[in-house]
């Protein structure tokens, strides 16, 4: 049979209608061109598909037949358009992801391995603290955030993707790396580097101290976990920031992690969009892999175990 798409098409809208004349005008087709391809096709087929009672039309039993086969040849057309449109979206498209500065240890490694998977997509990467991440949320801006848990109440979907310990960390001369379970009391005699005001560590932090009922005594502001951890390690003071950010110091040996008692405080890893946003195919390829792979592409940095002692 060497039938036409064209031909199922003409033919699929004068079965809907049961009408030529309906069907030209839903095609865009003059009467004769309408005839013309059904009679084609009837000769391709070596059956009438129509018969004419009076003055209505009506399907031969080779004519209802072949409708059905025509409205499923339509519809995985369609839909094989469709995923010819999402994989070109996969293969073309933009990202634009925002995260949390201590996130940012661990995203660049995810958006390398998905890029690895889906060449053709280009990023764009905020990186910013948890009060700019909201902001950027509520305003729309971005098509995926990774961040700690964002606040109740709002028009948001998070999900939960990966552990966040925070861990208190030191000098590896600091007397205290030679002790365990330090109640957390003991810190309020020691200086503390801490993060900045709308950093979601130093929220996380605050609480925990609060809830203990342990005052520090003093703070060294940082804006960031370079110039935190580079104070902490000239001996500044204590510090404290997500394990996440801690691969190279452990891994060289010049910072230590305390054992303190009610550490580490256990927070997760989100990712989030405004609730009722349309991800383009890319967005919601890669939250899947987020939620999905993260863990596959990123290990958790470990101090080494002590063998010092
Ligand atoms: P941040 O980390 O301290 O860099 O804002 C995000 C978070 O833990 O919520």
């Amino acid at each position: 049979m060497n039938v036409t798409l064209r031909q199922l098409r003409v033919f699929e809208s004068v079965a809907r209608h049961l009408s030529f004349t309906r069907a030209s005008e839903e095609l865009f087709l003059t009467q004769p061109a309408v005839s013309m391809q059904i009679k084609q096709l009837e000769s391709q087929v070596g059956l009438p598909l129509f018969e004419q009672l009076g003055k209505r039309i009506y399907l031969t039993e080779a004519g209802r037949e072949l409708v059905g086969f025509a409205r499923r040849i339509m519809r995985e057309l369609r839909e094989a358009q469709l995923v010819m449109e999402e994989l070109q979206g996969l293969n073309r498209g933009r990202l634009g992801v925002a995260v949390a500065t201590t996130a940012n240890y661990f995203a660049t490694h995810l958006l390398a391995a998905f890029s690895r998977r889906n060449p053709g997509v280009s990023f764009s990467l905020d990186v910013t603290n948890r009060e700019g991440l909201l902001r950027l949320l509520m305003e729309n801006e971005r098509d995926v955030v990774i961040m700690g848990q964002p606040p109740e109440g709002q028009e948001l979907v998070a999900d939960a993707f990966m552990a966040n310990p925070l861990v208190v960390i030191a000098n590896p001369d600091h007397p205290l790396t030679r002790e365990h379970d330090i109640p957390p009391e003991r810190l309020q005699n020691e200086l503390f580097v801490v993060r900045e005001r709308g950093s979601g560590t130093r929220v996380a932090m605050e609480r925990f101290f609060a809830r203990q009922g342990v005052q520090l005594q003093s703070e060294m502001e940082m804006s960031s976990n370079e110039a935190l951890k580079q104070a902490v390690q000239a001996g500044l003071g204590l510090g404290l920031v997500s394990q996440h950010t801690l691969a190279m110091e452990l891994s060289l040996g010049c910072l230590a992690i305390l054992d303190v008692v009610g550490f580490p405080i256990q927070r997760q890893w989100y990712v989030v969009h405004r609730a009722g946003k349309r991800l383009s195919p890319v967005a919601a390829e890669f939250r899947r892999f987020v939620l999905e792979e993260a863990e596959d592409h990123w290990q958790l940095p470990q101090q080494p175990t002590d063998s010092s002692a």
